[in-house]
């Protein structure tokens, strides 16, 4: 049997870039369906960008700040980047930069999120202390598909995390962060068989 070819994936990042670390680990197996094609960091000085290098992995910085007001300007060169790599599958991973509806609608089905919060609940930003403060004795991670309107896409994969007595905002942050680097390369690879089979 043939494999199916692999989809080639863009992470973008902003910082840390700890999941984008978890999907270069997961795709290093060969049966995964999917390859970290590019890392694509918005600033210059994301630290993901420095693991990425270090994987052998191509790397773009697409500097927000030289685009000023205009965002789609931004997106067109990010877009560019994107077909430059024949990207198939997009993967946000704390991406700090809200999308027009013009780029997402580019993407539709095939550009990813990871959200620290079990969503519909704690959309946005602050999530952990968000969920302190409301007292819930459950949260968690979401991947979803991103539509235009933030947070708010169609739910690809959940992991639930309990609260502990004595959590802080940094304590549950980090028991999140370790459900969220299990699912996300799950979902990645959910979506990128679905993907394959629709070729
Ligand atoms: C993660 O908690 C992610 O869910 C959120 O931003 C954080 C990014 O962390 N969107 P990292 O850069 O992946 O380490």
């Amino acid at each position: 049997m043939t494999a199916m070819p692999k989809q080639r994936v863009a992470v973008l990042i902003s910082g840390r870039g700890s999941n984008m670390a978890s999907l270069i680990a997961a795709a290093k197996d060969d049966q995964y369906p999917a390859e970290i094609a590019l890392v694509v960091s918005n600033r210059p000085d994301a630290a993901g960008l420095d693991h990425a290098r270090g994987q052998l992995i191509t790397t773009a910085v697409v500097d927000h700040m030289r685009y000023g007001k205009d965002r789609e300007a931004f997106e067109r060169a990010l877009q560019d980047v994107l077909a430059g790599h024949r990207i198939d599958i997009v993967c946000l991973a704390g991406f700090m930069r809200l999308l027009t509806p013009w780029f997402v609608n580019q993407w539709q089905g095939r550009m990813l999120n990871i959200h620290p919060a079990l969503l519909p609940a704690f959309k946005g930003l602050h999530t952990h202390e968000r969920a302190l403060a409301a007292g819930v004795k459950t949260h968690g991670a979401t991947v979803h598909f991103v539509s235009p309107e933030m947070d708010s896409g169609p739910i690809i994969a959940q992991a639930e995390v309990p609260v502990l007595a004595g959590d802080t905002p940094e304590t549950l942050a980090a028991r999140v962060l370790e459900a969220e680097h299990r699912i996300y390369p799950q979902a990645l690879r959910q979506v990128s068989e679905r993907i394959a089979k629709r070729a």
